[in-house]
Formats: structure tokens, sequence, C-alpha cells
């Protein structure tokens, strides 16, 4: 956040909002647990999300498919636990639209999510059901991961104008539908642009280039502790994989000597 005297004021959707009035940029990370939710809030993160990516990134799966609504409640509520400050939100899970998924939308919620994140345009109803109900919905677009066996990879949506024109109808359907922010993932900078000059909601940029209103990235991409392949726009500032792995050596030789 750029404002010095807004650095401990409570991130709520309405200061979002005016973050972008006001053209200050919004930052935003995923966390999965206590200490990690501690460290970014005190850090003085705008956004926190306990994002899906808590599948491939945390519980060894391929992908987000398969996160279930109790994992990430588990993790949602141990992050809780570590925010104060910044805005709490909660994607909704691919497993959690099969039953009954308003009263998972409330589950969120009552395990401390402050919003709840819905990727694509499938699940309009469900938005419209939360919102009206009091439920702030982050929208998604762009890669969506939970749609990666119709994508077959990650891939950069909207080179295309026909994918460009897809992409700003369902921003601003979005936008018109209620939601208060829209991740962009995968995006071509220049769409991206257009897009946040388009929408009165700030745009999070994930891959999208550096016109949008605010930039979110996997914590453990950033961190070099993901396991296999980070994605490439994912700057890493340091590697705590070879940190950790170093420490524990010394620590096994301290007991082994
Ligand atoms: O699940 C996730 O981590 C996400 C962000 C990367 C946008 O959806």
């Amino acid at each position: 956040m750029a404002n010095f005297k807004e650095k401990n004021r409570k991130v709520t959707v309405s200061l979002l909002k005016k973050l972008k009035q006001r053209r200050q940029k919004i930052s935003a990370l995923t966390a999965y647990d206590y200490p990690f939710a501690k460290i970014l809030d005190s850090a003085g993160i705008d956004v926190i999300l306990v994002g899906d990516s808590l599948g491939n990134v945390v519980l060894g799966y391929e992908n987000t498919l398969p996160v279930t609504m109790e994992e990430i409640l588990h993790h949602l509520k141990a992050v809780r636990r570590g925010v104060k400050r910044a805005l709490l939100v909660a994607d909704f899970p691919l497993q959690g639209f099969a039953r009954q998924p308003f009263k998972n939308a409330k589950r969120l919620m009552a395990a401390g999510a402050e919003a709840i994140k819905i990727e694509g345009v499938r699940h309009l109803a469900l938005i419209r059901q939360c919102l009206k109900a009091g439920i702030p919905v982050m929208g998604h677009i762009g890669f969506t991961p939970q749609d990666i066996k119709k994508f077959g990879r990650p891939r950069i949506v909207g080179k295309t104008p026909a994918e460009e024109k897809v992409l700003l109808q369902q921003a601003i359907l979005l936008k018109k539908t209620g939601v208060f922010a829209l991740v962009l993932e995968c995006v071509p900078p220049a769409v991206a642009k257009k897009i946040t000059a388009a929408v009165k909601i700030p745009t999070i940029g994930c891959g999208a280039g550096p016109y949008t209103d605010g930039q979110i990235l996997v914590l453990y991409d950033i961190l070099g502790l993901t396991q296999g392949k980070s994605p490439c726009f994912a700057k890493q500032y340091v590697n705590l994989s070879e940190l950790t792995k170093a420490a524990v050596k010394k620590y096994i030789r301290g007991i082994k000597r």
C-alpha cells in the first residue's frame, strides 16, 4: 500500500475500491497457514487469499481440482488466526460446487473469510445469491485453474481478438453482477490494461503485466518453496527450499558428528 498513513488501517472491500480510485496499487499473496499469514499481515500485505492452489502447492496434488471444502476450511481457519489487517479472501474450491454451494459459501464466511473468490462466469447464480446475502465476491477470469482439463495446460488467454472480446464481456458481466474485484490470470498486458480501464472495480493481475490495479502471486513461488515448476511470471525473491535444506543438513551433521 503506497500511503504510509494507511499502513495500519484494516483493509476492507471498500478500501480496495478507494485504492483504485486513487491509483494506489493493491498487493496480494496467497497463504495457507498461521505462521506465513502472520508474517504477510505484519509485512503490510493488503489481501491474503487462501487459494485452492493449496492443492498443488501444499497438499501435493497434481492440480487444484481435488481440493475439498474441508481442506480449504482447515487452512482458512489457521490463516484467520494470523491475520489482523489484511482482507482475508477464501477460494471457493471446485469440489464445493457439487452439493449445496451456497451453504458452502456461508461455511467459508463462518470460518473467518471476509470475501470469497469464484472462478469464471459459470457460477453467476451462486455469485448473485452470495451478494444478496452480503457475501462479497471476487471474480477470476483469464486462465482459470479449475478449468485445467478444458485448457490442457496453463496458457495465456486473450491473445486473439475473439478471446479478448470474451474476456472484456466477462469482466463487464461480473462487474455488473456486483463482484468487488477481479483477478486476471495469464492475460496479455494490453488486454489487462483495457479491462482495468473498462471496469470501476480493482483488477488484480496474476501474470497479466503491470497495468492492473494490483498484483497477486502464490507465496510459495516467490519464496522458492514450490516443488516443481513455478509459472515464469512469478519472480522468486528468495530460495527457501535451498536455505531450508542447508539448515536441515547442518542439523543432521550436528547430530551425527
Ligand atoms: O488459488 C490461487 O492461488 C489463486 C491465485 C493465484 C489467483 O487463485
